[in-house]
């Protein structure tokens, strides 16, 4: 029950997968910044925890990605093209997870402000601004599109595989 098998997910991989699906999707919600000049209640709800909540995700995908290399051996194997797609989709997501965090301390930090995560300073404020943060810490929002096009597309393939294929492809993570 607690691990995968060949026709189900188990209870961990399924408490990762839908906790941490909750958690990327309200990051989601910065992109709301770029609307009435960042004066949107979604990014004032949520633009507070992005950054802690941010760092749990790296921490979470870490474990993930963990268990993940325990649980591949006994994990349902989607064949040919379709398969390769998926697997490599979900490996630039865990990329994505795993980079972004620190991209996001980087673009902070070299915008000459101190980095606060769970309500403690783990950065004092820098004395002013650093280019060449700034420059790296960019590619958060390059990777940000990256992530939300391919959390679209899976969403996509998930409905594809339940209502188009009908397959078990969504059940077995549900
Ligand atoms: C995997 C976890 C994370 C995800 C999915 C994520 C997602 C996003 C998204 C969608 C945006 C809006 C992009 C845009 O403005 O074009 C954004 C912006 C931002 N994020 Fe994150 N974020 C994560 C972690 C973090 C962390 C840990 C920090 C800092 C400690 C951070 C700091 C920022 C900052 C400062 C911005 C606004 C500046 C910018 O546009 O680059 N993020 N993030
Ligand atoms: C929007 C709602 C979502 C749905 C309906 C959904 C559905 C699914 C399904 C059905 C699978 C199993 C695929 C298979 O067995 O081949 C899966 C796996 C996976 N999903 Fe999602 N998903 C969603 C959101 C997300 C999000 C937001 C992320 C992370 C950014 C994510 C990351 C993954 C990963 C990495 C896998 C591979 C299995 C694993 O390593 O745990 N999913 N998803």
């Amino acid at each position: 029950m607690l691990h995968d098998s060949q026709q189900r997910y188990g209870l961990i991989t399924r408490f990762f997968h839908w906790f941490m699906a909750v958690l990327v999707i309200q990051q989601f919600f910065k992109f709301a910044d770029y609307i009435n000049d960042g004066e949107h209640w979604l990014g004032d709800t949520f633009g507070p925890y992005h950054t802690s909540i941010g760092a749990l995700i790296m921490l979470l995908t870490i474990a993930r990605l963990l268990w993940t290399r325990k649980q591949k051996p006994q994990r349902p194997k989607t064949p040919g093209l379709i398969g390769t797609i998926a697997r490599s989709s979900h490996r630039i997501m865990y990329f994505c997870l795993l980079v972004m965090p620190p991209l996001g301390v980087l673009y902070i930090y070299g915008k000459g402000y101190p980095v606060k995560l769970f309500g403690m300073t783990m950065l004092d404020k820098p004395a002013g601004e650093t280019q060449w943060m700034i420059t790296i810490g960019d590619m958060h929002a390059v990777l940000a599109l990256v992530l939300v096009g391919l959390v679209l597309a899976h969403f996509a393939g998930a409905l594809f595989h339940h209502f188009i294929r009908r397959d078990d492809t969504l059940k077995r993570m549900v």
